[in-house]
């Protein structure tokens, strides 16, 4: 059944307060609930549906009168009066045979919950929509020496705990957790100086990996205050660490959940990424206090409202903390390898979507980082200062309230008297623009033509010109700037912008930083790129340069028979061995672009793309740059050498990340010598990661894959890495053969969400090896998939997007793929979620 955004209506009630009291049992915990409702005076309508699934009724009061509602699956229908009336229900639920891991449900031996977006109704009968936002008191009975909810705590004593949220709140953010854990506490003033207890909760064991995320906590607090504004607005705030976890966190309040591979971490056990990751997932939860929280979304369709808003608020936090050009490099390529493979693909839907079956489906990368590029583009076309009011006035005019993606536009069209129709486009339109350049230069005067064209998506055949920031920034042939960056806005189909006054025809850098989400265009030389790699400013687009040069030679290399040309070669070379540049950054220019993008790139050009060949090119690649740096790859890898305790921080991460690029090049001239000495002196997991991977990327380090499964058998999220490996890491002809078997580890708990991606996530990230011309791949993926949905149709549904391309193949390996996603579809009871996935991917 479908759900329509222009088919909003408010609920015909309000709600004044909540009272819930849990009685904790894994098979039978009771749930008593009693709810002030009045009638809405903005609606029209007196009937009164409560959600609910899964719940066995065992009785409902309305005014102290027992009642007998009408049940359904769905949820429960009643009379009530035309007056404030208090309904009573009691239900009973079975959080430990709850494997969907949504509602109620048991991990490790505790109870947590996840509710967003619709897994209160899993808990009891409620109005489970976003716009009913009410105050909650909560009463948790259970033997756990932690019962934990929202809000404030009232009283705690022998086998219960009270809890008191003041603020008024959609269910989607309430958490209860009780378990047998331990605290790692810290305090928080804020800048009102209220003071904040702040604590980290984890198994008992884990207590050594909560340090790193409670300085990011208190560093996103300040953050929030110093850049937003933004003060805590509780006298506690509780982070829980759990192991199973369908996606990364959640920001109920007061009452953060996180999977535990998002906030535990230890120099022996995180990487270098994983702290990144975790000190943003940390701001990301955190900020949605105010993005999220005491403003809300009126409906799903508007979840980008807070979403995208909040991504750009931790990109922000997160640029603020390390480097902002190598943090906007890897934005880029998140972006590119997620948002615009779905944006150009069956899956393709507007950021604000106009109808879902399952919301769930839509916490996609258009929704968050598309979502986050629009704000990023919002704030570049009115002005740091304008962006500033304007979220001020955002906060004051919305706080409270169940806001919609029209009030957020208003508010920047009050603050600077701009009209944002045109600029809306961006929430309702899909799919990524194709931006074409053209250029032309007469009597000191330089042209820049664009046009601007999208692709039909699915459900939208014709799209409109939309507003396009675009940053440009001009070069003399000598290498310095003529011209510093400015903005250009874009409103045409077709427009021309000039630039008078110049002594030559300059070298022009477009699309600086990357000021919009679109593809560019255009016709240029590797001679042009590679100048631009040694002189731009502009650090993304310095990047860019040496990325589209990458990529130019990689797809003549599958379209042309071409070799490794020395432009691409020399232009690398020059970064790698310039050590005036970020190391950060110098491991980035050598990175080279993903099996994914090369295949997608071919299949824009009209091309049918091989993974093998692929795969071929990308290690001939490789080897070039291995054996054209030889010289230098020893020296650069010592120089990277850093002395005293491992550092999360940027700059020693830095180091790190170009060490690795360049022990991954050496270990192919060196028969793996010098990883596997590296693999043997690492005292953090950066290098024995990178060590092994070197060594599985040349088909060796089997000692070392045993000696780590050894070393980390007990320790769960490192063992994640150790399927990961193997899996993303096999040669194409084992890759599949290598996931099979690793499904029948005694260690592979398929129902543990992170296990399961770790493994078969793995497999589809090996395009290759997924993409088997026989088939063997998909059959996998596509077997584990169904066997899964029936216990957890949420990572179902997510994972069955690796199928999401399969029009770019061959048509052999279309007929495999189009037979698996049918086998998928006919499985008896298969779950809403995945149905509604598999059927938007095979489209029609
Ligand atoms: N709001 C969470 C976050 O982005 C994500 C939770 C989504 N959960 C879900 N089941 N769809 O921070
Ligand atoms: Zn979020």
């Amino acid at each position: 059944q479908k759900i329509y955004l222009a088919e909003y209506k408010p609920f015909p009630f309000l709600i004044d307060g909540v009272e819930l009291n849990f009685d904790l049992a894994p098979r039978a915990t009771r749930v008593k609930s009693k709810i002030n409702f009045r009638p809405n005076p903005d609606s029209d309508s007196r009937e009164f549906f409560l959600h609910g699934e899964n719940l066995k009724l065992i009785s409902a009061k309305i005014d102290g009168k027992e009642i007998s509602p009408e049940v359904t699956d769905l949820g429960l229908t009643a009379d009530v009066p035309n007056a404030p009336f208090v309904f009573e229900a009691e239900v009973e639920i079975s959080p430990e045979t709850n494997t969907a891991l949504e509602g109620l449900y048991m991990s490790g031996g505790m109870y947590c919950t996840q509710c967003e977006a619709e897994g209160f109704r899993k808990i009891t009968y409620y109005p489970d929509r976003p716009d009913v936002m009410a105050t909650f008191k909560v009463r948790i009975q259970g033997s756990e020496s932690v019962l934990l909810s929202n809000g404030n705590p009232v009283e705690q004593g022998e086998g219960f705990a009270e809890w008191h949220d003041p603020w008024p709140k959609p269910a989607y953010l309430f958490a209860l957790v009780a378990g047998n854990l331990v605290a790692h506490p810290d305090s928080f003033t804020t800048k009102s100086g209220k003071e904040v207890e702040l604590n980290i909760y984890v198994r008992p064991g884990d207590e050594g990996k909560c340090a790193f995320g409670m300085e990011a906590l208190k560093r996103s607090m300040t953050w929030d205050e110093e850049v937003y504004g933004r003060e805590y607005d509780l006298d506690i705030f509780n982070i829980v660490a759990v192991d199973d976890f369908n996606m990364g966190a959640m920001e109920n309040k007061g009452l953060n959940i996180f999977n535990s591979s998002c906030v535990l971490a230890s120099p022996e056990t995180a990487t270098d990424a994983n702290f990144e990751r975790i000190e943003g997932i940390i701001a990301h939860e955190y900020f949605h206090n105010w993005t999220g929280n005491r403003i809300t979304c009126r409906d799903w369709f508007q979840l980008c409202l807070k979403e995208g808003l909040t991504v750009f608020r931790d990109q922000q936090f997160t640029s603020d903390m390390r480097s902002r050009a190598v943090k906007r490099i890897d934005d880029v390529i998140t972006l590119r390898a997620r948002q615009f493979r779905e944006d150009n693909g069956p899956l393709a839907h507007p950021v604000r979507p106009e109808s879902f079956v399952e919301i769930n489906n839509f916490y996609t990368a258009t929704v968050y980082d598309k979502g986050a590029e629009i704000i990023g583009m919002l704030k570049r076309l009115v002005g740091d200062e304008n962006y500033k009011r304007a979220l001020s006035l955002y906060f004051e005019r919305h706080d409270g309230e169940a806001a919609t993606i029209e009030d957020w536009l208003k508010v920047f069209e009050d603050t600077t008297g701009r009209d944002l129709s045109q600029f809306a486009l961006w929430y309702s339109q899909a799919g990524t623009p194709r931006l074409k350049v053209s250029e032309a230069f007469e009597d000191g005067t330089y042209i820049l033509t664009f046009k601007q064209e999208t692709p039909p998506t699915p459900g939208q055949s014709e799209k409109d010109p939309r507003v396009i920031p675009i940053a440009v920034g001009l070069l003399n042939p000598n290498g310095d700037e003529v011209r510093e960056t400015c903005v250009l806005e874009m409103t045409e189909e077709e427009q021309s912008f000039r630039f008078s006054g110049l002594a030559a025809k300059p070298i022009p850098s477009i699309l600086r930083e990357f000021s919009a989400p679109v593809i560019l265009e255009r016709e240029t030389t590797n001679a042009e790129r590679a100048f631009l790699l040694a002189h731009d400013t502009d650090p993304f687009n310095k990047w860019e340069a040496g990325r589209a040069l990458a990529k130019d030679t990689i797809t003549r290399m599958l379209t042309e028979d071409r070799t490794v040309g020395s432009d691409l070669l020399d232009a690398i070379s020059k970064v790698r061995r310039d050590d005036s540049l970020d190391p950060a950054f110098r491991a980035l220019v050598l990175a080279l672009p993903s099996a994914d993008d090369i295949a997608q790139t071919l299949f824009d050009a009209g091309h049918t793309p091989d993974p093998s060949r692929i795969h071929t090119a990308l290690e001939t690649v490789a080897l070039s740059y291995a054996t054209h740096l030889q010289d230098v790859l020893p020296k650069i890898y010592a120089d990277m050498h850093i002395d005293g305790p491992y550092s999360p921080d940027a700059e020693p991460a830095g180091k790190r990340a170009l060490q690795g690029a360049v022990l991954s090049l050496l270990s192919r001239l060196d028969g793996g010598n010098q990883a596997r000495a590296q693999f043997a002196a690492a005292d953090n997991m950066t290098q024995q990661l990178q060590a092994l991977a070197c060594l599985l990327r040349i088909d060796r380090g089997r000692e070392q894959l045993a000696a780590f499964e050894e070393q980390w058998k007990d320790d769960r999220l490192v063992m994640d890495k150790w399927f990961n490996l193997q899996t993303a890491l096999a040669a194409p002809e084992a890759a599949v053969q290598t996931t099979e078997a690793l499904t029948k580890h005694a260690a592979f708990d398929w129902k543990n969400p992170n296990r399961f991606r770790a493994t078969l996530g793995g497999l589809t990230g090996n395009m290759a090896g997924f993409h088997s011309p026989d088939g063997s791949g998909y059959r996998l993926v596509a077997d584990w998939l169904i066997k899964l949905d029936a216990a957890n149709p949420q990572t179902t549904a997510r994972m069955s997007t690796c199928f999401d391309s399969w029009r770019r193949y061959d048509a052999d390996r279309q007929a495999l793929i189009k037979a698996e996603l049918t086998r998928i579809l006919e499985t008896p009871k298969l779950s809403r979620d995945t149905t509604e996935m598999v059927t938007r991917i095979l489209g029609d």
